[in-house]
C-alpha cells in the first residue's frame, strides 16, 4: 500500500519518519513523485489538488492534514465514493484552547489598551469585570469549539454557544441555527469564532452580525478568513462599534503588506498559528484510520461533502 503526501506547508521528511515508525509497511511518496499511480491508495493532503486525485484509480482514502477542509472541497475534484477524513488530534485541540484562552483573556483584561498606554509612557489603570461576570459566545461547538468553551468555563467565564444543530454542554447556554443567531450575539461581549467555512457560513461575520453584538464587544477569529466580510469588520473597528478584533486567519494568506486590515484600529493579527498540525501525533491518528480501512471498519472523522465540514 502506498501513500501520497501533498503539502507545501508541512515537512514531508518529518511525516515520513513518523510513518516509518507507526506503519513501516506503508510506502510513503511525496508529490509530485507519485510513482505508479495504481499503487497509491491513500492521499494525505493539505494543498488543493484540482483534478489530480482522479489519477489514482485505486484511491481508498483522502486524509486532510487540516481540521478545516474548505479549500480542499472547493478546489479538488473528489473521486466518486472515496471518503475524506479531516484532522482531529488532541494536540491540535490543546493548541486551539491555548490560543482562545490567551486572546480571550487579552481582550477581557484590556491588554491592547495597556500596550497603547505603554507607547506614550502613561501609567494608566483600567478596570475589568471578573471572568464570571463576562459573557463569551462560542460560534461553532465542534471538536475545537467545545474544548475551548470548556477551557473558558474552567477559568470562570459565562459561556454560550451557537451551532447548526444545537449542542447541549453542561453550563453552556446553547443556541442553534439562523433563527437563534441574533439572540446568541446579543449576549456575546467577546465573540470567538470556530466555525468551518462552508457555503452557509461564508461571510457570516458582516455588518449585520457585528451590529447585533453588545457595543464595544471583541471578536476573535481562529477559524477561516472567508467567514468575515473584512470591509465590514474594518468599518466596525473604525466606528468603535467593535472594541477589538483578533484574527489568526484572513481571506488572503499570507496577508498582503498593503492590506487595510494591517492598519485597522484596535486589531491584533497572528499568522494562522492558532494551532498547528503535529506530525508525531498526526501520523498515529492517520495510521489508526488506515488500519480501520484495512480491517473494513468504519473510519473516524469523515467529512460530509454536502455539509462542507
Ligand atoms: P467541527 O466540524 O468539529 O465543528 C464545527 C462546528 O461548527 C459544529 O458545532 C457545527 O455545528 C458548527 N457549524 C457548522 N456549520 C454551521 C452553520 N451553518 N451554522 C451554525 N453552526 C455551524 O470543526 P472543528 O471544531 O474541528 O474546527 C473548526 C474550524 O477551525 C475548522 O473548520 C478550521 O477551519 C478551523 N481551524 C483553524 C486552525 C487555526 O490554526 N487557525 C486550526 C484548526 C482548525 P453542529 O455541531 O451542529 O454540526
Ligand atoms: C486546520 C488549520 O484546518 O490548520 O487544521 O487551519
Amino acid at each position: 500500500m502506498s501513500l501520497i503526501f501533498c503539502s507545501r506547508t508541512d515537512d514531508p521528511d518529518e511525516w515520513r519518519a513518523e510513518f516509518a515508525e507507526v506503519m513501516p509497511d506503508l510506502e510513503f511518496r511525496v508529490w509530485p513523485d507519485v510513482g505508479a499511480p495504481e499503487e497509491v491508495e491513500i492521499a494525505l493532503v493539505w494543498d488543493p489538488m484540482q483534478e489530480q486525485l482522479l489519477r489514482f484509480p485505486n484511491l481508498k482514502l483522502i486524509a486532510s492534514l487540516g481540521a478545516g477542509v474548505d479549500h480542499l472541497l472547493a478546489a479538488t475534484t473528489l473521486p466518486d465514493g472515496v471518503p475524506m477524513t479531516r484532522f482531529v488530534d488532541d494536540n491540535l485541540t490543546q493548541g486551539m484552547c491555548e490560543w482562545v484562552l490567551l486572546y480571550t483573556l487579552y481582550c477581557h483584561r484590556r491588554v491592547p489598551e495597556y500596550l497603547a498606554y505603554q507607547q506614550v509612557q502613561d501609567w494608566h489603570r483600567l478596570t475589568a469585570p471578573f471572568s464570571y461576570e463576562r459573557r463569551v459566545g462560542m460560534m461553532g461547538l465542534g471538536i475545537l469549539g467545545e474544548a475551548s468553551a470548556k477551557a473558558l468555563q474552567d477559568i470562570g467565564f459565562q459561556v454560550s454557544g451557537w451551532s447548526r444543530r444545537g449542542k447541549k454542554l453542561p453550563g453552556v447556554e446553547s443556541f442553534a441555527g439562523p433563527e437563534q443567531l441574533d439572540e446568541f450575539l446579543s449576549s456575546s461581549e467577546i465573540l470567538v469564532c470556530l466555525l468551518p467555512l462552508t457555503p452557509d457560513t461564508e461571510g457570516i461575520i458582516d455588518s449585520r452580525t457585528l451590529n447585533a453584538l453588545p457595543p464595544g464587544a471583541c471578536f476573535i477569529n481562529g477559524a477561516r478568513g472567508g467567514l468575515v466580510v473584512e470591509a465590514d469588520l474594518i468599518a466596525a473597528l473604525e466606528s468603535g462599534r467593535l472594541g477589538h478584533a483578533v484574527l489568526d486567519v484572513t481571506r488572503e494568506e499570507p496577508l498582503p503588506v498593503d492590506d487595510p486590515l494591517w492598519r485597522a484600529p484596535n486589531i491584533t493579527i497572528t499568522p494562522h498559528i492558532a494551532s498547528i498540525t503535529n506530525a508525531g501525533s498526526g501520523a498515529r491518528l492517520v495510521a489508526a484510520n488506515i488500519r480501520r480501512l484495512r480491517a473494513g471498519e468504519a473510519l473516524h472523522y469523515i467529512v460530509d461533502p454536502d455539509a462542507g465540514y
